[in-house]
């Protein structure tokens, strides 16, 4: 059992602090958000994450997990430090490195233990954890050494807890063996496979990792536009190219888009490293081109087929967060389309099962929401599917059919596989697959 303090507790920190106390460390997290921290001295987590508010409660009343606004409580005795603070975009795109900074700075001034290792989580560009052994050595004013491990984050926001326990690799960066020795033998219990290199490779895992998936969905997001046109199913294509064991099938659902807190950030910062470098990076630049024509697709797809054009139109709007189990809003397709139908005047309703609240923040006033989807469809003239929560997935189609003024459904994240689509009385338009259109209607443009 180590004594381990987390700076942050945000998706990464939060969920990273509740693991490692439930496999037995004492465990602190300090954050300087002071609403927060109330609330975790509640037992209440104040993102939605499954599974966390359980174990979230297991491990404070086991006594071995602390929240704080203190950092010296926190740092007092710790023998690691987990850096899991924000590291959001500028304005050219590159990772902004304040809150890490400030970090260091609480770090020299608050941390007792002689030798501790401060273990960097955050995704920071190749160069950084070197950058923040300097800043606290230079800071500290006492005659402790300390040692920095990059130990990147891989999980996914919705599974969370589940990859922390059962991720595919720990990656450890480390110059000293001892420090890489500790940073192990603390992740041992979750029996995940560790991967040892030096520091600016293990920071590179991280930014590579991130621009190859955002690669592989931007890639079959346009190969999912050509069979729109040609009248190929792209869900028939990426399974038929997923069979190939050096391909995948991961990561090959055609939809609007990747949004969230990592890659639209992580590969724009990463055009700036290998800025840095001189070298200019055509791929990944065209990689966020495509993502960024693509989440203008439903759209595109209304302008062809909601006739007398959308101003003063109901539209619904079925999802809100960047992908389903997580209460994230950030980068969310759902921000780009409802400002978008809001210029253009139409009337948008709103439903998505947990992120409403932080939606409020980033979509227009003028949005309504609502607490069903029953609700939201309700007198729709077209409804638009940006999230593929379970809940849309299970509805009967005639739902749509029975509640909407018009049943015209696009769909964004091809939900349904279109024999059942035929089986219904709607229109509907998904992603690089053949639109499906109500009987005795003439045919649409696919899209
Ligand atoms: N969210 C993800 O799915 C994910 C996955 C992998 C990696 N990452 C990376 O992990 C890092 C954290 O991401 P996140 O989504 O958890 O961030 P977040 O914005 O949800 O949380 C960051 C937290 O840090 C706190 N904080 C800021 N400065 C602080 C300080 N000086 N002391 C204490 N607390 C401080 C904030 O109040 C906030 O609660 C980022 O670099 C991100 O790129 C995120």
């Amino acid at each position: 059992m180590k004594k381990i303090a987390i700076v942050g507790t945000g998706y990464v920190g939060l969920v990273t602090g509740v693991a490692l106390s439930d496999i037995g460390h004492d465990v602190t997290c300090v954050d300087i958000d002071e609403t927060k921290v109330a609330k975790m001295n509640q037992g209440k987590s104040p993102i939605y994450e499954p599974g966390l508010s359980e174990l979230m409660t297991k491990n404070i009343e086991k006594g071995n997990l602390h929240f704080t606004t203190d950092h010296s409580i926190a740092f007092q005795n710790a023998a690691a430090i987990y850096i899991a603070v924000g590291t959001p975009e500028r304005a050219d795109g590159s990772a902004n490195l304040d809150f890490v900074q400030q970090v260091a700075r609480d770090i020299a001034a608050n941390v007792s233990n002689q030798g501790a290792v401060v273990v960097t989580k955050s995704t920071v560009p190749v160069g950084t954890n070197k950058l923040v052994k300097h800043w606290i050595t230079e800071a500290l004013d006492r005659d402790i050494t300390i040692e920095v491990v990059s130990n990147p984050e891989f999980l996914r926001e919705g599974s969370a807890v589940y990859d922390t326990y059962n991720g595919d690799r720990i990656v450890i960066g480390a110059e000293s063996e001892e420090a890489a020795e500790l940073i192990e033998a603390i992740n041992k219990p979750f029996g995940v496979p560790v991967f040892r290199t030096d520091i600016e490779s293990a920071e590179m895992i991280k930014y590579a990792s991130n621009a190859f998936l955002a690669a592989k969905i931007s890639f079959i997001n346009e190969i999912g536009t050509i069979c729109g046109k040609l009248g190929a199913n792209i869900e028939d294509v990426a399974a038929g190219m997923g069979m190939d064991k050096r391909i995948g099938d991961k990561f090959l659902n055609a939809g609007i888009g990747y949004g969230g807190s990592c890659f639209p950030k992580d590969t724009k910062a990463l055009i700036q490293i290998a800025g840095g470098v001189n070298h200019k990076f055509d791929l990944l630049e065209s990689v966020i081109n495509v993502n960024n024509k693509q989440q203008q697709l439903p759209l595109d797809i209304a302008h062809m087929v909601v006739r007398g054009g959308l101003e003063g139109k109901k539209v619904a709007m079925l999802g809100l967060a960047f992908k389903p189990n997580t209460d994230d809003m950030r980068e969310s397709a759902s921000i780009v389309l409802a400002h978008k139908l809001a210029d253009l005047g139409a009337n948008i309703t709103a439903f998505d099962p947990i992120a409403m609240d932080n939606a409020k923040r980033l979509l227009p006033e003028s949005v309504h929401y609502v607490a069903s989807t029953e609700e939201a469809l309700q007198d729709a003239d077209v409804a638009f599917i940006v999230t593929e929560w379970d809940e849309f997935k299970d509805l009967p189609l005639t739902v749509f059919e029975q509640k909407m003024k018009q049943p015209i459904v696009i769909d964004g994240r091809n939900c349904y596989p279109l024999s059942y689509v035929e089986t219904a009385n709607i229109d509907y338009y998904s992603i690089g697959r053949p639109s499906v259109i109500r009987a005795g209607k003439s045919n649409q443009p696919a899209n």
